[in-house]
């Protein structure tokens, strides 16, 4: 009999790993820009701590982690997620000693029992970060910017990926709201599905993000948990989205979206692609308030999120996207024609000096110029009026996301003006 690999559990071929390290360390580089450090938990834990973390009521835990004794009776479980690793790791270690503020992320396989399909498979790997020590909703915000800047960097469109917001409250604010969709939901109960009348008794929360049209039909006039959170829990989710909207961050506020892990305390929040079908979530989080105090550490609020990397290299392979080849790809910005024979002229010039550089023949808006750039060119070049006046050109390092005025003379050897670049990002 031929072996096979275990169902919900594929090899990466080479074909695919060089796309995978290359979105690998674009996370590093970007997760490294945002002051998160790398930790590296083991892959084995004991169940106990999914049990007691992410809650023994979960699906995931109840329904689709891996458990096995080891040759002692010891119960240990491959990790469904990393979150209660990390915060299983920060206490161990009493991390909380050493700053008031620990910004971690992680990257490797997890491991959930589910039914495989587009996007889910049995292992999968997350990327993933979490800031464990402050109350701000300002770090919630900047845990989503960090999500929204991965998907810029990598190149993605970002007007197909939507940011769903909710706060479902501290834990007593849950309590009252579960006692509240008890009585909606509880007169309704013959038309969810068996499912959910389960759900009902257990976690009634979870009835607001089942997938089935009935249950749909049911939730959608079910009462919503921000309108049932305290002044305090209130205070900080209007406190959030201020600051996504500072931060140029759109979102709808989705009164379902309840995520399906126990820790959560008020914000929660996903990212969502159209284009990956039911598996919709590209990444997803929130804040866990309770959690590192719930494992053995202080009171210690945290926030954070994970991504699945399989939904992240599939939307890449979606948008076709070439290899950057180019050093230099240059957008004139715009029609006038001084400043599109400066354009030709930089252009020319490169090519003489033996550089790969294309330009923008079909004016855009800057931001989808730039994201041509990003999928074709190590560099963009801008060419304006107010450059030209001075002999120069606008320069961005597409990599590090820093730029500068060069003259043309610099634009000719790359490799310095990025090396200036970096210096100045590094200094
Ligand atoms: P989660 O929503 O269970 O959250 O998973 C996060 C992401 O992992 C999902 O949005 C999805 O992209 C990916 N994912 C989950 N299950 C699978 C699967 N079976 N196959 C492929 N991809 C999958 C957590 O795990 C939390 N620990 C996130 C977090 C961190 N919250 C706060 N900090």
């Amino acid at each position: 009999m031929r072996l096979a690999s275990v169902r919900g559990m594929r090899d990466i071929l080479p074909a695919e790993t060089g796309l995978w390290q290359g979105v690998e360390g674009a996370i590093r580089e970007l997760f490294g820009r945002y002051a998160y450090r790398e930790i590296r938990p083991p892959v084995v834990e004991l169940a106990e701590l999914f049990a007691r973390g992410v809650g023994a009521e979960t699906d995931i835990v109840h329904k689709e982690m891996y458990v096995f004794p080891d040759r002692k009776g010891q119960m240990l479980a491959l990790r469904p997620e990393a979150t209660a690793s990390v915060v299983r790791a920060y206490v161990e270690h009493a991390m909380h000693a050493g700053s008031d503020l620990v910004k971690l992320y992680y990257l490797g396989p997890m491991f959930r029992y589910e039914k495989p399909q587009m996007g889910r498979q049995r292992q999968f790997h997350q990327y993933g970060v979490e800031a464990i020590g402050s109350l701000d909703p300002a770090l919630d915000a900047e845990v989503a910017d960090l999500a929204a800047q991965l998907v810029a960097d990598l190149g993605l469109d970002r007007a197909r990926l939507r940011f769903r917001v909710n706060t479902i409250g501290c834990a007593a604010d849950r309590e009252g709201y579960r006692g509240v969709l008890l009585s909606h939901l509880g007169p309704r109960a013959v038309g969810l599905c068996s499912d959910c009348r389960r759900r009902l008794e257990q976690n009634p929360l979870r009835v607001l993000d089942c997938k089935v049209p009935s249950c749909r039909e049911i939730v959608c006039e079910a009462p919503s948990s921000a309108d049932h959170v305290c002044s305090a829990c209130a205070e900080h989710f209007e406190g959030f989205k201020g600051h996504m909207e500072a931060l140029g961050l759109s979102y709808e506020q989705d009164a379902t979206l309840v995520r399906g892990l126990d820790y959560y305390t008020r914000t929660v929040f996903e990212l969502a692609s159209e284009e990956l079908g039911a598996q919709d979530a590209l990444l997803g989080g929130g804040r866990y308030d309770d959690l590192v105090a719930l494992l053995g550490g202080p009171e210690t609020p945290a926030v954070g999120f994970a991504g699945g990397m399989e939904r992240l290299v599939m939307l890449l392979h979606r948008e076709d996207r070439e290899e950057p080849e180019l050093d230099w790809y240059v957008i004139p910005v715009t029609d006038d024609p001084e400043v599109v024979r400066w354009t030709s002229q930089i252009l020319a010039a490169m090519r003489r000096a033996g550089l790969a550089a294309d330009r923008a023949y079909v004016r855009k808006a800057l931001r989808k110029s730039l994201q041509v750039a990003a999928r074709k060119a190590k560099g963009a070049v801008f060419v304006g009026p107010e450059e030209i006046a001075s002999g120069a050109a606008k320069a961005r390092d597409l990599a590090a996301g820093v730029e500068r005025v060069v003259s043309l003379a610099a634009l000719v050897d790359p490799d310095a003006v990025r090396g200036q670049l970096a210096a100045e990002e590094a200094s």
